[in-house]
């Protein structure tokens, strides 16, 4: 198999290639990435000499469309992917999010090449606190931020280019994750990064917003399952139905590291702000048979503690900007 993986040297994408090459040897891998501030091909040193990397941008329609070409797989991960910058200056997240998911649409519809669309669950908004409803496939979508309607407008191109053209094409819409390779300015990492600088993590608010958090490994081997046995036309929600809020995250990594639970600050809250995130993965069990490896968060927040503090040479040339940032914003 032919396999184009867009934004392959992003947190999920990098994470994405590596899983595939142990799991299907005989696959020749294109990465397509653009090295924005959140690629790095660092991430892809273990595997550097078995993938093609082209770097490039998923706007440019006449690289997009030659790649493609020479794809019978397109799995489409890159995209502008943080709230706080999309907040703060949303054209980006427009041209990568909607116009380069219009390109790849074009040239997969021209090829007749099979895409597997990445997506998020903030495409439904966020739930109250105490609603005991989680998305499912058929919740509607209702956006909060620039960076998730941009998302949301991507999926819809996705589902018209299905109907319209019958392009050979899946959607998978996951929850927050977390492990290896992930950027500082994310919250896990960011603040695991901050402990180990002696910098007291930063919860914006409240910290009561829950998210429902998933190894990436776990989101990867799903996407596996659907490129593998998925219908098409089909949309599959992602979850391991690991619902925490952000003052218990914190605690956890406080503890992990040998700080005590208290030792942190609340900071400024982010505009727009969704509450919560839950996923029913219902249908992805029962039809794909999947399930998550990853059945405790403790131990997954502890193995990726121990990647972070192994990995310092990967995130320390980061993590100075990436405050400056914060810092800018106030939080
Ligand atoms: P990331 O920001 O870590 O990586 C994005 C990658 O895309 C980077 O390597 C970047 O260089 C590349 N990129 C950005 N613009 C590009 C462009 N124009 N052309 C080519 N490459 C470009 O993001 P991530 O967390 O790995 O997210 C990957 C995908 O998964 C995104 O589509 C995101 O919406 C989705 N997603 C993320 C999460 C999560 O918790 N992180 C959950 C659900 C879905
Ligand atoms: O739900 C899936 C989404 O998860 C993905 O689509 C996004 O690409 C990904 O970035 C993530 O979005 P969030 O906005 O939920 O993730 P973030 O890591 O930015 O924040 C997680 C929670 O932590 C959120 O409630 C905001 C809060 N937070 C974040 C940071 C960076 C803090 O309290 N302090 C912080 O310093």
């Amino acid at each position: 198999m032919r396999m184009l993986v867009t934004g392959g040297a992003g947190f999920i994408g990098a994470n994405f290639v590596h899983q595939t090459l142990d799991r299907l040897p005989g696959v020749e891998l294109t990465v397509l990435d653009a090295l924005t501030y959140a690629g790095d091909r660092a991430s892809l040193a273990a595997v550097e000499d078995r993938i093609t990397f082209v770097h490039g941008s998923v706007t440019d329609a006449a690289l997009v469309d030659d790649l493609v070409s020479r794809s019978d797989t397109v799995v489409h991960f890159a995209a502008e992917s943080h709230n706080d910058n999309s907040v703060a200056q949303p054209w980006p997240f427009v041209e990568t999010n909607i116009v380069g998911t219009y390109h790849l649409l074009t040239s997969v519809r021209r090829h007749d090449v099979r895409l597997h669309h990445i997506s998020t669950d903030e495409v439904f908004g966020d739930l109250e606190l105490d609603d005991p409803a989680r998305f499912t496939e058929h919740t509607a979508y209702n956006p909060s931020s620039p960076y998730s309607s941009t998302k949301a407008g991507a999926d819809l191109l996705v589902r018209a280019w299905v109907r319209s053209y019958g392009v050979r094409a899946t959607i998978s819409n996951c929850s927050n994750n977390y492990g290896p390779f992930h950027h500082v300015e994310k919250f896990i990492p960011r603040q695991i990064t901050n402990i180990i600088d002696g910098v007291r993590p930063k919860i914006y608010g409240t910290g009561r917003n829950v998210r429902d958090w998933i190894h990436v490994d776990d989101h990867n081997s799903a996407v596996l399952a659907i490129l593998e046995r998925g219908r098409i036309g089909e949309t599959y929600l992602i979850g391991a139905e690991c619902e925490v809020d952000n003052l218990t995250v914190v605690a956890e990594l406080l503890e992990l590291l040998d700080r005590p639970r208290d030792w942190f600050d609340l900071v400024s809250d982010r505009p727009g702000h969704d509450l919560r995130y839950a996923i029913d993965p219902g249908k992805l069990r029962a039809e794909l048979d999947w399930k998550p490896s990853y059945t405790s968060f403790r131990d997954g927040l502890a193995q990726t503690v121990d990647w972070y503090r192994a990995n310092e040479a990967w995130w320390r040339p980061k993590k100075e900007k990436t405050e400056r940032r914060y810092a800018e914003l106030g939080r």
